[in-house]
C-alpha cells in the first residue's frame, strides 16, 4: 500500500539552544488507515514532531512526503490548505477558539473546508453524542472542565473526516471511561473512514489500542 505519511531522518535543532538537536534521524512510513502509538519522555520533542508533520513548525534538516507530495517544496499558504483538508489534529492545550461556542468549535473545519451545510448539523450532533458533551453545544470553551474541552478538541480534530488524526495526549485529561469513548472514536476513524492516527500518549493503556507502538527520543523512532 502506498504510504499517507513519510518521514525520512527528520531533524530539529533546540529552539533555546540551537547547536543542540532536539532529535535527529526521525523516519517513519505511515499507511492509510494506520494507528501508531508514540510513546516517549517528556520533553524529547513529541509535540515539536507532531508540529513539524502538521507544518506549523519546520524541520531543520531531513524530509516528508504526505500522499506522495514532498512537503519541502510546499509554501505556507500551500500547507495551509493541506492542513484544512487532510488533517485533524488534536492538541496537547485543545486550542479551543474562545471567541466560538462549543458547537462552533466542533464545526469550523467543516465549515473552513466549505463541505455540505445541510450535512454539518447531523455530523457536530453525532460527535457530541458520542464524546458526552451535547448538553455543552452551546457553552464557551472558558465554561467547560478540561474533560470536555479536550473532548471538543477531538470532536474538532475529527469532524472533516481528515486522512491523517494527529491526537497529541488526547486523553490525558480524561477519566477512563471517556478515554475509552475517545480511542474507540479514534479507532473508529481509521476502520470506516480510512484515516491514519498518529496517537502521541504517556499511558499504556491508551497505545494499546494502536495497531503498533513506537517509542520516541533523541535518536528517533524505535518499535516497542
Ligand atoms: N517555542 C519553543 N521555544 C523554546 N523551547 C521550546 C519551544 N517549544 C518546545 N521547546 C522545547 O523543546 C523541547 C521539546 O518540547 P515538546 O515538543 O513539547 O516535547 P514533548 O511533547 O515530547 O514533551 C522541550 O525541551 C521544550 O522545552
Ligand atoms: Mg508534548
Amino acid at each position: 500500500m502506498t504510504a499517507l505519511l513519510v518521514l525520512n531522518n527528520l531533524a530539529k535543532r533546540l529552539p533555546g539552544d540551537p547547536q543542540r538537536w532536539l532529535f535527529r534521524d526521525a523516519s517513519l512510513n505511515i499507511a492509510p488507515t494506520d494507528f501508531v502509538a508514540i510513546m516517549g519522555e517528556s520533553g524529547v520533542g513529541k509535540s515539536t514532531l507532531l508540529n513539524i508533520i502538521a507544518g506549523l513548525d519546520r524541520p531543520d534538516a531531513g524530509h516528508m512526503t504526505f500522499q506522495g507530495q514532498a512537503l519541502d517544496t510546499l509554501d505556507d499558504d500551500a500547507r495551509t490548505l493541506l492542513r484544512r483538508r487532510h488533517m485533524g489534529f488534536v492538541f496537547q492545550a485543545f486550542h479551543l477558539i474562545p471567541q466560538l461556542t462549543v458547537e462552533e468549535n466542533i464545526a469550523l473545519p467543516w465549515r473552513l473546508n466549505a463541505l455540505p451545510r445541510r450535512e454539518m448539523q447531523q455530523r457536530v450532533n453525532l460527535l457530541a453524542k458520542r464524546l458526552g458533551i451535547s448538553g455543552h453545544l452551546a457553552a464557551w470553551p472558558r465554561e467547560l472542565s478540561g474533560g470536555e474541552m479536550q473532548r471538543v478538541a477531538v470532536a474538532r480534530a475529527v469532524v472533516h473526516r481528515p486522512s491523517l488524526i494527529l491526537a497529541d495526549e488526547p486523553t490525558g485529561s480524561l477519566d477512563a471511561e471517556s478515554a475509552k469513548t475517545v480511542l474507540s472514536l479514534l479507532r473508529e476513524a481509521g476502520e470506516e473512514e480510512g484515516a491514519a492516527v498518529l496517537l502521541v500518549t504517556h499511558s499504556v493503556t491508551a497505545a494499546g489500542w494502536a495497531q503498533r507502538r513506537l517509542r520516541f527520543d533523541a535518536q528517533g523512532f524505535r518499535s516497542l
